[in-house]
């Protein structure tokens, strides 16, 4: 599992070395490089949403491609499609890049972030489903393969993270919410994660206290959690 936290920190180092190119400049015959999107509300990049941005990404890609999201509350519900591995999004602070949806019901239909594509990062992000209690709102499904996390808050209050099939890897983050809200078949490394119940709730045939989660909740036994707690909560930006 620590090998594979390893090649998801190379993989980032890597992207930010190599040259990265303008789509305008893009020269098809290079594969060296990775393509970076620009997405800014404010119309000065290449999309003013997200979603924009990943349909611009060709199917069967397999290229790096880099979208960088400028700070701004995005009002989307978005999906990374199968068809479109290797993509990395990335905002320049967690709390200033908001992904925000309000849905609820069905958990592949109401989560605000679906990956479904294989070789995805994300990166200082705040993912949310306003929704509240009382109903299954989903603010992350992960289903592609090899998928990792840094630096992302994921807000919602029942199954906030459908940690759904695939191994994935979960970094400096925080995740809060109420009932099974870590749930899902994924095997999963969370390692600097902190687990934030925002009521008392009941699973598992026990209560869960609101505040910091101290036990491995109980719907993702076939992941691991590593180094959670409060302590490194502040270095999160
Ligand atoms: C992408 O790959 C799939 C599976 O190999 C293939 O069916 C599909 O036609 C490809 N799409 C494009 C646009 O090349
Ligand atoms: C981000 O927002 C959270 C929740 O409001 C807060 O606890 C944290 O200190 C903020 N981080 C920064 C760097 O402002
Ligand atoms: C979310 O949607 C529900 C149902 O449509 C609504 O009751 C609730 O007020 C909404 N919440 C927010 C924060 O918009």
């Amino acid at each position: 599992m620590m090998t594979r936290g390893y090649v998801f920190n190379f993989f980032v180092l890597a992207l930010c070395t190599l040259m990265a190119i303008s789509r305008a400049n893009q020269d098809p015959t290079q594969t060296t490089t990775a393509l970076l999107i620009r997405v800014d509300q404010s119309g000065m990049g290449d999309y003013k949403k997200i979603q924009d941005a990943i349909n611009a990404v060709p199917s069967n890609n397999s290229e790096l491609v880099f979208i960088w999201v400028k700070p701004g509350i995005y009002e989307e519900q978005i999906v990374v499609p199968v068809d479109k591995p290797f993509i990395t999004l990335s905002g320049t602070n967690t709390n200033g890049t908001i992904i925000t949806w309000n849905d609820s019901g069905d958990i592949f239909q109401s989560p605000t972030f679906t990956v479904l594509a294989s070789d995805f990062v994300g990166r200082f992000l705040t993912i949310q489903n306003t929704f509240g209690a009382g109903n299954k709102a989903v603010a992350l499904r992960v289903s592609g393969d090899r998928a990792a996390f840094y630096n992302c808050r994921i807000l919602s209050h029942q199954d906030t993270l459908l940690d759904d099939t695939g191994r994935h890897y979960y970094k400096n983050c925080y995740i809060e919410g109420d009932t099974d809200f870590i749930c899902g078949d994924a095997a999963s490394l969370f390692e600097y994660v902190l687990l934030w119940a925002i009521q008392m709730f009941w699973t598992w045939g026990h209560y869960i206290k609101k505040g910091p989660m101290v036990t491995q909740p109980h719907n993702s036994r076939s992941s691991t959690f590593l180094d959670y707690g409060l302590d490194w909560w502040q270095k999160l930006d």
